[in-house]
């Protein structure tokens, strides 16, 4: 077994088999800030909700099974270097880009006004650039004209995203959470078949208990989200905003102990609510 890479969260190793062994670690990146303490359980949690999901979806994916609690068996894929996301409500980066009535006009075609975390008409299905740095959206045009995917296949993404989007979040429902939102991975077998790949869970959605829902609030979110929220309210992320400006990034602050406990809890807790098993 070989480390092939090191990403934000996950360790990547080669497998004598070909496959690759995803291991999830407690590591945490919010604002794609790569942080130096760790959220106890987070990567047990994070991989074994995939494993949840993969068994759950009828799609074809690059899971094999769980080898470890923290860890994955895939097999290799070439991955497409977008990232494509199912909003099924107004919340997060889409509150920075779609503000004004002509906004929400040109994406659903009438004229709208939303609060912060108010549900979409229908679910929107979106493309950003997989980067290092930040992720940014790009058109579907601009994915055509990359030459990476054909219309059929992008088509056939955006199928595939949306119904997992509604499996999700069918399978949330009745255990009180609203996916607000996900973010999926694909790429190409040896036999050029389109698979899901990466990862399904709390780092890749925003996960919001029904019970406290208020559109027009900050919602209480069952993922990273509280760490970013602290961001914002510690004024880390003009900090960001600013510094990016200038070419430049700000040494990740310490997150207090009580926040660190807060989102080891709260993994744990919509683990077991929306799976009925324990960590
Ligand atoms: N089946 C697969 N075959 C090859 N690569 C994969 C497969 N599934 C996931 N990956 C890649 O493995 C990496 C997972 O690690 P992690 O999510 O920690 O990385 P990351 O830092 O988020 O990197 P990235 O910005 O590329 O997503 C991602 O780059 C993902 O695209
Ligand atoms: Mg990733």
């Amino acid at each position: 077994m070989r480390l092939l890479r090191e990403g934000k969260v996950k360790n990547i190793f080669q497998l004598e088999n070909g496959n690759l062994l995803l291991k999830f670690s407690d590591r945490v990146s919010a604002f794609d800030i790569k942080f130096d303490q760790r959220i106890p359980n987070k990567g047990k949690v994070l991989c074994k909700f995939a494993n949840f999901w993969f068994n759950k979806l009828d799609v074809p994916s690059h899971f094999i099974g769980l080898r470890q609690e923290n860890a994955m068996e895939v097999r290799k894929l070439s991955m497409i270097p977008y990232e494509f996301i199912v909003r099924g409500y107004y919340y997060g980066s889409m509150l920075e880009r779609y503000t004004t009535d002509t906004d929400f006009k040109y994406l659903f075609g009438v004229n709208l006004t939303l609060k912060k975390g108010e549900k979409l008409p229908y679910p929107i299905f979106e493309i950003t650039t997989k980067s290092e740095e930040h992720d940014v959206p790009v058109t579907r045009d601009k994915v055509l004209d990359s030459g990476i995917l054909s219309g059929d296949t992008l088509r056939e993404i955006e199928d595939i995203s949306l119904a997992i989007y509604k499996t999700i979040g069918s399978i949330a429902k009745p255990s009180g959470f609203i996916i607000a939102d996900v973010k999926l991975e694909f790429g190409f077998d040896e036999r050029n078949e389109l698979n899901l790949a990466d990862s399904i869970g709390p780092d890749e959605s925003r996960i919001w208990l029904e019970r406290d829902y208020q559109p027009g609030q900050t919602q209480g979110s069952y993922d990273k989200q509280l760490l970013r929220d602290w961001l914002i309210e510690i004024g880390f992320k003009q900090e960001m905003l600013r510094l990016a400006s200038r070419g430049e990034s700000p040494k990740p602050p310490r997150i207090p102990e009580f926040l660190i406990n807060e989102i080891s809890d709260r993994y744990i807790f919509v683990y077991e609510r929306i799976t009925g098993e324990n960590v």
